[in-house]
């Protein structure tokens, strides 16, 4: 994803927020929305999970299960990445940072879930995990990422809920997980798997300087 040279001068506020008031008082215009939801494993309904993953795995050659830290895993991810990378919408809010190569992608703190459609990553969910203790934090979605011609067959979906079913068996009691408000096929995987939205978010930019800003600028330079 090339990277937008204003995005540095977002500011990202609760909506409704005394910041909000008082950006849009000063003239900066909204330019995205987004929302985090919650999901406490407290209140799980495990049968409808343990559903959307048998309806996605009954597919031809689908198959679900956590990703592991191994060579083949790991090359799986880094092309279902890079072959994705633009397809995430809103500004900076809800930007995806491409994976690098040299990090590991899973680990004791960094979780997967994907759907492999024989040999083929069509699917991804990765989890951040706050220590090991499951009281600790919220394990905090990173990204989920269907691939192009995979989607709206359930997999998103699936993915997710074989994590949050995994997670939770660990003894997790709190997932969180956000998205751009015009993603709607995200808001409504996350609403199958059991997350509430909670919080909503606006991303403003600043003002266009005015001529006087412009001739200050331009003195300085
Ligand atoms: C968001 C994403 C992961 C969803 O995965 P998916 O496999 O397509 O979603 P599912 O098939 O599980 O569908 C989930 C729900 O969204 C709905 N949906 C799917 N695609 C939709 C679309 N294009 N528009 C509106 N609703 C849609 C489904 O009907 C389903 O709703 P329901 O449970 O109420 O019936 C996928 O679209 C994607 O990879 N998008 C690009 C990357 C991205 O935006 N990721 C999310 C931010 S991290």
């Amino acid at each position: 994803m090339t990277a937008d040279p204003a995005a540095s001068d977002r500011r990202v506020v609760r909506a409704g927020s005394a910041d909000h008031g008082s950006l849009e008082g000063d003239g900066w215009t909204e330019v995205a929305r987004s929302w985090a939801a919650e999901l406490d494993a407290r209140d799980l309904d495990r049968d409808r999970l343990a559903h959307l993953v048998a309806r996605a795995t009954a597919q031809p050659a689908l198959r679900i299960r956590e990703l592991t830290a191994s060579p083949t895993d790991a090359a799986a991810v880094l092309g279902l990445d890079r072959a994705t990378a633009d397809d995430y919408p809103g500004d900076v809010a809800t930007a995806h940072e491409p994976l690098a190569e040299d990090e590991p992608i899973v680990s004791e703190r960094r979780r997967a879930w994907g759907a492999f459609e024989g040999d083929l990553l069509v699917a991804l969910t990765v989890l951040d995990i706050d220590g090991t203790d499951p009281n600790a934090g919220p394990v905090e979605t990173g990204f989920t990422v269907v691939r192009r011609g995979h989607r709206g067959r359930g997999l998103g979906s699936a993915v997710k809920a074989a994590s949050v079913l995994a997670l939770s068996a660990e003894g997790h009691r709190r997932f969180r997980t956000g998205g751009a408000a015009e993603n709607t096929a995200s808001l409504r995987a996350n609403a199958a798997v059991g997350y509430r939205v909670d919080e909503e978010w606006v991303t403003l930019r600043p003002p266009a300087p005015g001529p006087a800003d412009s001739a200050d600028s331009a003195e300085r330079a």
